[in-house]
C-alpha cells in the first residue's frame, strides 16, 4: 500500500506476508538446534528491522503522530524564549555610524560603555547594525567584511564579552539587507548557528527585499532557528510595524519596531528620507499600542538619537523621558566614546532609567491632552506612578496632573520625586503642576 507521499506502508496483509517471508510462519519452530539458532537470529534481526524501519513509517500515518505536525509559527507561538523581561538596553551603531563601522569603532564603544558608566547603568547590549557583512563562503556561511572586521566577529564578540557586555548583530529576512549586504532568506538556520558559534546574544532582523514574504512566517522561522541553537538570543524584529506585529508576535520576538526609522528631529523633518520620521511622529504612532507591550515583548519606536546633534538638550531630555515612559528599548545611537556632559547626563539618568526598567512592565501612555500640553502616566510596581508633564508647544505652559489622571482615589498621600532634579519634593496631595519649557518635560515619580 502506498500512502499519499508514495511511501510504502505495511498493511495487515503485507505484515502477514512479511512475517512469513522472515520465518515467522507456523511449522518452522521444530527445526534442528542450528536451525533454531539461525531462526532466532533472523527473528531478532526482523524485530529490530521492524522497530527501526517499518514502525516509524507506520507511525507517520497514525492519528497520534498527526499532533506533531505543527507549523513553525505554531511551534514558536507555544511560548516565549523567556528573555528581555525588562526593555533591552544597549547601543547600536546605525544612528551615528550607518555603514561606516569597523571593529575599532565597536571596541572603542565597548570600552566607553564601561568607562562612562553606561554598562553599570544597564546598557548591556553592543549591537552592530547593517554593513558588517562580507560575502557567503562556498558552503553558504556568512562572513564578515574582512577590511572592516579583520579579526572576525567571534574575536569582537569575545572582546565585548570580556568587558562584561553582551554582543548583538544584524540581519534581514530578505535576500539583501537594507544596506545591500547578504540577508538571511534561505539561510535562517545556518545563520542562527553561525551567530551562536560567534557568541551573539541579540539579533536585530530587518525587513528589506522581502518581496511578498509573509512577516509572521518569516519572523517565526528565524525565531525557531535562534531557539534551535540552544543559545539565549534576544530577537529584535524590525519590520517597521507594517504587518502589525503587536497582534501576533508576543511569543515570536522580544521587541518589534512599530514605526519606520527615526530621524534626528523633534517635530519637523529637516533632511530625512521618506522612511524616516521625527521623534514626535514616532511617539504618536507608538503611544496607542501600549496595551500590547509587556515583559518579554516590547513595542519599539526605534533607537535613541540623544547626543547626535539634531535636537536641543531640552528636546533630547523629552525624547529620553518619553521613551522611558513607553517602556521602549533604550538603545543609544550616539558616539559613546566622544559624548559630551549634557548627553551623558541624559543617558545616565538612573531615575528615568528605573521608570523604563520597572519590573511591572506596563507601557505608559497619554492620559490628557489640551492643545500642545499633555499628561502621561506609567503605572509602576508597588502601585507607584511615573508622571510626565509634556509641552510640545513653542512657549512655556503650565501643565497639571491630578488624582484622576493617575488613577488613584482622592486622599492617597505619597512621596514625590522630581526625576530630572533628583530631588524629593514633598508629598502628593491630589495634584501637581509646573511651568514646562517649550518642547520640554517635567517628570515625577509618585510613591515607591
Ligand atoms: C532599516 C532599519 C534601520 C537600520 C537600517 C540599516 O532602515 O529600520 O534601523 O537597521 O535599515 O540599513
Amino acid at each position: 500500500m502506498a500512502n499519499m507521499r508514495g511511501i510504502h506502508v505495511v498493511s495487515v496483509q503485507d505484515r502477514t506476508n512479511w512475517r512469513r517471508l522472515n520465518g515467522f510462519a507456523g511449522g518452522q519452530s521444530g527445526g534442528t538446534g542450528r536451525d533454531s539458532k539461525a531462526l532466532l537470529q533472523r527473528a531478532a534481526r526482523a524485530v529490530m528491522a521492524f522497530f527501526l524501519v517499518i514502525a516509524p513509517l507506520v507511525g507517520t500515518c497514525s492519528p497520534a503522530r498527526a499532533q506533531a505536525t505543527q507549523t513553525t509559527q505554531e511551534v514558536v507561538n507555544k511560548g516565549s524564549n523567556g528573555l528581555a523581561l525588562t526593555p533591552p538596553m544597549g547601543w547600536n551603531s546605525w544612528n551615528k555610524f550607518a555603514c561606516n563601522i569597523s571593529e575599532q569603532t565597536v571596541r572603542d564603544t565597548a570600552d566607553a560603555m564601561v568607562s562612562s558608566g553606561m554598562r553599570d547603568a544597564g546598557y548591556h547590549y553592543v549591537v552592530i547594525d547593517d554593513c558588517w557583512h562580507g560575502p557567503r563562503d562556498a558552503n553558504g556561511f556568512i562572513t564578515a567584511d574582512a577590511k572592516k572586521f579583520p579579526s572576525g566577529i567571534k574575536a569582537l564578540a569575545d572582546y565585548v564579552h570580556s568587558k562584561g557586555l553582551k554582543f548583538g548583530i544584524y540581519s534581514d529576512a530578505g535576500r539583501l539587507t537594507c544596506g545591500g549586504r547578504p540577508g538571511s532568506q534561505g539561510h535562517e538556520y545556518q545563520d542562527a548557528l553561525t551567530y551562536a558559534r560567534w557568541g551573539v546574544d541579540y539579533l536585530k532582523y530587518d525587513w528589506c527585499t522581502t518581496g511578498d514574504r509573509n512577516a509572521q512566517e518569516a519572523y517565526a522561522l528565524m525565531a525557531d532557528a535562534l531557539r534551535q541553537t540552544g543559545r539565549d538570543i534576544v530577537f529584535s524584529m524590525c519590520e517597521w510595524g507594517s504587518a502589525k506585529p503587536w497582534l501576533w508576535a508576543r511569543n515570536v520576538g522580544n521587541l518589534w519596531r512599530t514605526t519606520g526609522d527615526i530621524s534626528d528631529d523633534f517635530g519637523t523633518k529637516k533632511k530625512a528620507h521618506d522612511w524616516e520620521h521625527p521623534m514626535l511622529q514616532l511617539l504618536d504612532w507608538n503611544e496607542p499600542l501600549w496595551p500590547f507591550a509587556g515583559p518579554g515583548h516590547w513595542n519599539d519606536p526605534d533607537m535613541l538619537e540623544v547626543g547626535n546633534g539634531g535636537m536641543s538638550t531640552v528636546e533630547y531630555r523629552s525624547h529620553f523621558s518619553l521613551w522611558a515612559m513607553m517602556a521602549a528599548p533604550l538603545i543609544a545611537g550616539n558616539d559613546i566614546a566622544h559624548m559630551d556632559e549634557a548627553t551623558k547626563s541624559i543617558l545616565l539618568n538612573r531615575d528615568v532609567i528605573a521608570v523604563d526598567q520597572d519590573p511591572l512592565g506596563v507601557q505608559g501612555h497619554r492620559v490628557a491632552q489640551n492643545g500642545t500640553s499633555e499628561v502621561w502616566v506609567k503605572p509602576l510596581s508597588g502601585g507607584a506612578r511615573a508622571i510626565i508633564l509634556f509641552n510640545r508647544g513653542d512657549t512655556p505652559a503650565v501643565i497639571e496632573a491630578t488624582d484622576s489622571h493617575i488613577g488613584w482615589p482622592a486622599g492617597v498621600r505619597a512621596e514625590v520625586r522630581n526625576l530630572w532634579t533628583h530631588k524629593d519634593i514633598g508629598r502628593w496631595a491630589g495634584r501637581i503642576s509646573a511651568t514646562v519649557e517649550p518642547h520640554g518635560v517635567e517628570m515625577f515619580r509618585i510613591g515607591g
